[in-house]
């Protein structure tokens, strides 16, 4: 794995879009997979003003998201797919019906993950950006998801439920359960890019590039990756 130390999360935000840019100038009909949460969203704006800027276009780029709320759809502020919307895709010239992410409000949760795994089946992920979470997870693989798993339901650790309530009016009405695509479908990204900022980071992002590979730790998983660059800020690396 490589990993990229940075001052700070703006400095953060980009190094990861230099990476992304490469990954868009060398293909423009790139595959990317894309997180939400607090981290990626300085990307995000980097990606939006290069747009703007007359830089990259995403006409002919498709995306999948890895994880959505069960319960949540874009009617609800908190759902991942109004959080895309928001974020990243009313800004840039990427075609809806090219950007994918669980249905939330699937009637069938297990065809939902079979739909979602037999897309993820069909395509190559030739960028894959993730966050942590600060117990290891990534996506919404919790601790103890086994390294062979595509998408699924899960259910939501505490310690999930409770870093994601600051977003919430109160910590009752986080979902606790989620969609997720599976430690499987992120290690068969051609390249991933992980980032993480903040001393709340830290004890994960040492599990992430020096634990033991374990399940108990999900992201560590990526020390087996070909191709995984970490981009942190000094003090997640504080523990490195
Ligand atoms: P965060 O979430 O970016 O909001 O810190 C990361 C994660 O839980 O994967």
């Amino acid at each position: 794995m490589r990993v990229i130390v940075v001052k700070d999360y703006d400095a953060m935000s980009q190094e990861a879009f230099r990476l992304m840019k490469a990954t868009l100038t060398e293909k423009k009909d790139a595959v990317l997979g894309l997180a939400t949460g607090s981290t990626p969203i300085g990307l995000y704006r980097e990606m939006i003003a290069d747009y703007r800027a007359g830089g990259t276009s995403y006409r002919d780029v498709r995306t999948f998201n890895l994880d959505e709320y069960v319960g949540l759809d874009v009617s609800s502020d908190q759902s991942y797919v109004y959080f895309m919307r928001n974020n990243l895709f009313d800004h840039i010239d990427v075609l809806p019906e090219n950007t994918n992410i669980e249905n939330g409000k699937a009637e069938d949760p297990e065809a939902e993950c079979a739909r979602y795994n037999a897309l993820l089946s069909e395509t190559e992920i030739d960028l894959q950006i993730l966050g942590i979470g600060s117990n290891g997870h990534i996506a919404f693989n919790e601790p103890g998801t086994p390294f062979d798993s595509v998408t699924h339901v899960v259910a939501l650790a505490e310690s999930t439920v409770k870093d994601n309530s600051r977003l919430f009016k109160s910590i009752d009405e986080v979902p606790r359960r989620a969609f997720t695509m599976g430690l499987a479908n992120i290690m068969a990204a051609k390249k991933v890019v992980i980032l993480a900022n903040g001393a709340n980071k830290a004890r994960a992002v040492y599990g992430l590039c020096r634990g033991e590979i374990t399940e108990q730790l999900p992201a560590s998983i990526l020390q087996k990756h070909p191709d995984c660059t970490l981009i942190c800020d000094e003090a997640a690396a504080s523990l490195l």
